[in-house]
């Protein structure tokens, strides 16, 4: 009997545990058909972009978040490529292995040498210390993520930034939503980057937010995704066309709507995977920053091959097969893609390696059932128990 046929057998399917696939994302918070007459407005009103619906969506973000300064973009790429630009850096840009490679993109358009840190072994985001060890007088920044919507070590982060008198950016794609202390993400550090594309948990289509707390930095922003132009066709600074349109802007603004109710209910999935998965033996979760609310953004467990007895890509290519959306964010880590191990200083990353190699993204979304949840554990549960023999 094959693998996928013992499995079946003990959690008493006759076929892949979901007879149609059990998707790792459900685009969150967009809107229906009622949407269609907010956008023929749009088209009627003849702006399309630089319009009322951003400015709506800056103003309404901006109060969720408790911060002063909501600049929208067309992405988190472009928010993040923008701050660097505006910060008018030179030299060593200080960030995490683990995370998506666009964090590592922005620093390498502006012309700046990334500096990987090492990742805490329980969080998942930047280690304080290993990023410590990282700075030298050619530090011109950190750049630390918020890793799927856990707050990273905000307040020892911001020390060491403080101490160099450097600015600090935060990568929180993952993270509207997030709070550190009862703060939201977002008023923290130098400025603080967030998405909106269709995996995340508010959906502008494509969009992404700076929130700063700096009236200054802000202002460039708004120059600088317009080209550069301030309105006086007379640039000041170098810019791109990094406008979020108005159609997006309104989606976005439907997103806000519910936002605090389906945290809560990854929330919920999130410690029911973990009440399912925590007697399986080599499987381990991502703790919550001390004081933090995550989005739960992703769910991601760590297969520890020698406990759990099978390798981290056997059980994903277990989950495919049982039509279970499994992922593997993030591996590798950036410092072992094509286009950066050449750019990687070659200081070792354990932790992030281990963390990487054993890292599996499972199914969450509020719209995810107890039921999908407890049938996703049992596959797990029973791949577990099975040797690795055919
Ligand atoms: C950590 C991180 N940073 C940046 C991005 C880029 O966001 P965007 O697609 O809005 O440019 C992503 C995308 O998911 C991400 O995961």
């Amino acid at each position: 009997m094959s693998i996928a046929d013992r499995v079946r057998t003990e959690i008493g399917a006759g076929g892949p545990a979901f007879p149609k696939l059990l998707p790792i994302v459900d685009p969150e918070g967009v809107p229906g058909e009622e949407f269609l007459e907010e956008v023929r407005g749009i088209l009627a009103s003849k702006q399309l972009t630089n319009g009322a619906y951003v400015r709506k969506f800056e103003e309404a973000t901006a109060e969720y978040l408790g911060v002063a300064h909501c600049v929208a973009v067309s992405s988190c790429t472009a928010g993040l490529l923008l701050v660097l630009k505006a910060l008018d850096l030179r030299g060593e840009v200080v960030l995490p292995s683990f995370t998506f490679h666009a964090t590592a993109h922005a620093v390498v358009w502006n012309g700046l040498t990334p500096v990987f840190a090492d990742c805490d072994a329980k969080t998942f985001c930047v280690a304080p210390e290993a990023a410590q060890a990282q700075v030298s007088s050619r530090t011109a920044a950190i750049l630390a993520v918020h890793l799927f919507g856990n707050p990273a070590a905000i307040e020892e982060l911001e020390e060491i930034a403080a101490e160099l008198r450097i600015p600090l950016v935060f990568d929180a794609a993952h993270a509207f939503g997030s709070s550190s202390h009862g703060r939201h993400v977002g008023g923290f550090g130098t400025a603080e980057v967030f998405s909106f594309s269709p995996t995340k948990l508010v959906v502008a289509g494509e969009g992404g937010l700076v929130a700063t707390r700096d009236a200054r930095l802000a202002e460039k922003l708004r120059a600088a995704r317009n080209y550069g132009d301030a309105g006086n066709y007379n640039p000041e600074v170098l810019g791109v066309n990094a406008r979020m349109s108005e159609i997006n802007a309104a989606m976005a603004l439907h997103g806000l709507a519910g936002l605090d109710a389906r945290i809560e209910r990854r929330n919920e999935i999130r410690l029911r995977y973990e009440k399912k998965l925590r007697d399986v033996a080599g499987i381990r979760f991502q703790e919550v920053s001390e004081g933090g609310r995550s989005t739960f953004k992703d769910f991601s467990v760590i297969v520890d091959e020698k406990e759990f007895g099978h390798s981290r890509d056997w059980l994903v290519e277990l989950l495919h097969r049982e039509n279970i959306g499994a992922r593997k964010y993030f591996s590798p880590p950036v410092h072992r893609q094509k286009l950066y191990s050449a750019m990687w200083d070659g200081r070792a990353l354990p932790v992030t390696d281990v963390v990487s190699d054993g890292v599996v993204s499972l199914p969450i979304y509020s719209s995810l059932t107890d039921d999908s949840v407890d049938r996703v554990c049992e596959v797990i549960r029973q791949a577990q128990r099975l040797d690795n023999d055919k």
